[in-house]
């Protein structure tokens, strides 16, 4: 893997959502780095936790924000992030019962599945949410 760089296609207009998609990446980058380094299971299962469970704090943030502004496509986006929390569940239960831990398939799932979602379907709220002057 390589280190993620944050760049201005991944900016979906609204600063506060923005910081925390950055603080994502920061992540993905610390257990890419963990990886490289050959750390061992413990130090990557906490990394990876630590991600996991931003990630349901920052998908909660989100989805908060777009209800309060009245965002018509809010259940879309939910289903997204729900199907995204289970998957990554299912793999990390794998992974703990084939006892190899985190691996790379998960950790390239996370980086495909984030950068795409954040580029893609986070753009959209944050068109609608700058149509109402909310950045
Ligand atoms: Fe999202």
């Amino acid at each position: 893997m390589s280190q993620l760089v944050w760049n201005d296609s991944y900016s979906v207009g609204v600063k506060a959502m923005d910081e925390q998609h950055q603080r994502l990446v920061a992540l993905l980058n610390q257990l890419d780095n963990a990886m490289a380094e050959g750390k061992g299971r413990d130090a990557l299962d906490k990394i990876f936790n630590d991600l996991v469970v931003y990630t349901q704090t920052h998908f909660k943030a989100e989805e908060a924000l777009m209800a309060h502004h009245g965002y018509p496509d809010l259940d879309e986006h939910r289903q997204k992030h729900t199907a995204m929390t289970d998957q990554v569940l299912k793999l990390k239960q794998e992974a703990e019962e084939t006892k190899v831990g985190v691996t790379l398939k998960l950790m390239n799932f996370l980086t495909a599945w984030l950068t795409k979602h954040i580029a893609g379907t986070d753009a959209l709220y944050g068109k609608y949410l700058n149509g109402k002057g909310i950045n």
